[in-house]
């Protein structure tokens, strides 16, 4: 996509991957993504903040060009991810005079990711300002956002700051500054990128709030003229609340464990409980990870397989460790055949998969074969139980 002004002498300069259905190997992005690269011209100095993810770098090298933009004098790099820094080595070939501008933490990351030499740095610190003549840089660490060396650079004349993958989005669109719909992409990059480090969210957030902000600038899809928007929903999404809701995350081989999750949401749903359900052979883990910023419980269902759980329970189970959530509380329902001295260990190889899960266990329900009269009472008893403790939190009434 080309270049396009932002305020007078500051452009977006970076690249729209539509076609991107995959980040880190793992994330879903039905909505593609992009890489915003900003160009900030001085009346002295220029800077871009941030590149692109090598693959898009022709669009980079495309709208400088268009720009006309003979000298870059810094790259400032807010994040060493390489789908923002991965261009920062092409750049200093391109620009050959250019420095990267980062904290100390990002430099050592940059060095060791990219082999960006050690002359080629200038080190910043918090609050340090860059005077690009006419336009005025401050840095602000912003750290575990999502990761340890994260930075948001503050325009002061403009009041915009770039915050990186913070109020970040996966989505690919030619209007960027449309957020009408902003909120499904910029919960599912949280969901899947933030949420783990809700606690430096908060504290971010904070900082954040300080700063006389009219626009905020991330480097992933929307930029937010009305920064309200994005961190209203940031302090929803980063808070310690729950919601009457529950999560069915099921695979089952032969439809024993299909019967008792069909079973059980329709009594939790008898009882007034919202429940997001999922097939983990069909689902797509990025809508699983945003309801696991609303969801009070979560609920797996799985068989046992061979001689344990079957593995794309085991999968989820281990993205739900590393995504730290907020449950509040957890329990497993399962069909056995053959295996019922394996299925008594069940529980405690769920749980050793997810340690990081501060969560009440309900105890689990372990069916033999297809559910009788008598398993359908006790899958009644477990979604009246699953209710209570709704209510004595005060979700509902
Ligand atoms: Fe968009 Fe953490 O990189």
């Amino acid at each position: 996509m080309a270049y396009f002004k932002i305020v007078e002498d500051v452009y977006f300069v970076g690249a729209i991957h539509w076609d991107r259905r995959l980040f880190d190997e793992l994330i879903p992005l039905p909505d593609g993504t992009s890489y915003n690269a900003y160009l900030v011209i001085g009346k002295e100095k220029v800077a871009l903040i941030d590149t692109v993810d090598p693959t898009t770098i022709n669009e980079l090298m495309y709208n400088l060009k268009q720009l006309n933009v003979k000298k870059i004098d810094y790259i400032i790099s807010n994040h060493a991810e390489q789908d923002h820094s991965g261009a920062i080595p092409l750049i200093l070939q391109e620009y050959t005079n250019s420095k990267v501008v980062t904290n100390k933490k990002c430099k050592s990351m940059l060095k060791d990711l990219l082999l960006i030499p050690d002359e080629k740095f200038i080190e910043v610190n918090e609050g340090d300002k860059l005077d690009l003549g006419s336009k005025t840089l401050v840095f602000y660490n912003i750290p575990w956002v999502h990761w340890p060396e994260t930075m948001a650079t503050y325009l002061i004349e403009d009041k915009i700051v770039f915050t990186c993958d913070m109020f970040g989005s996966h989505i690919a669109t030619s209007d960027i500054f449309d957020t009408k719909d902003f909120y499904l992409p910029a919960k599912r990059y949280y969901a899947e990128i933030m949420s783990p480090f809700r606690v430096n969210v908060r504290n971010n957030i904070e900082k954040i709030k300080k700063l006389d902000v009219e626009i905020i600038a991330p480097s992933h899809g929307y930029i937010f003229k009305n920064k309200d928007l994005i961190i209203s929903a940031y302090e929803e999404w980063s808070s310690e609340n729950v919601k009457n809701e529950v999560i069915i995350a099921y695979v089952s081989m032969h439809g024993s464990t299909l019967k008792i999750v069909e079973h059980l949401k329709e009594e939790l749903i008898k009882r007034n409980l919202k429940v997001h359900y999922f097939n983990l052979t069909v689902t797509d883990l990025g809508a699983i990870t945003m309801t696991l910023l609303d969801a009070a419980t979560l609920i797996i269902g799985a068989p046992i397989v061979l001689t344990g759980i079957h593995p794309l329970a085991a999968y989820v189970c281990y993205l739900f460790n590393l995504l730290r959530p907020k449950t509040k509380f957890l329990t497993f329902v399962s069909s056995y055949g053959w295996q019922l001295n394996i299925s008594q260990h069940l529980l405690q190889h769920i749980s050793s998969l997810i340690p990081n899960l501060k969560a009440e266990l309900i105890q689990p329900l372990l069916i033999n074969g297809f559910p009788k009269n008598d398993d359908f009472e006790k899958i009644n008893k477990l979604a009246e139980e699953i209710y209570l403790k709704h209510k004595s939190i005060g979700l509902t009434s």
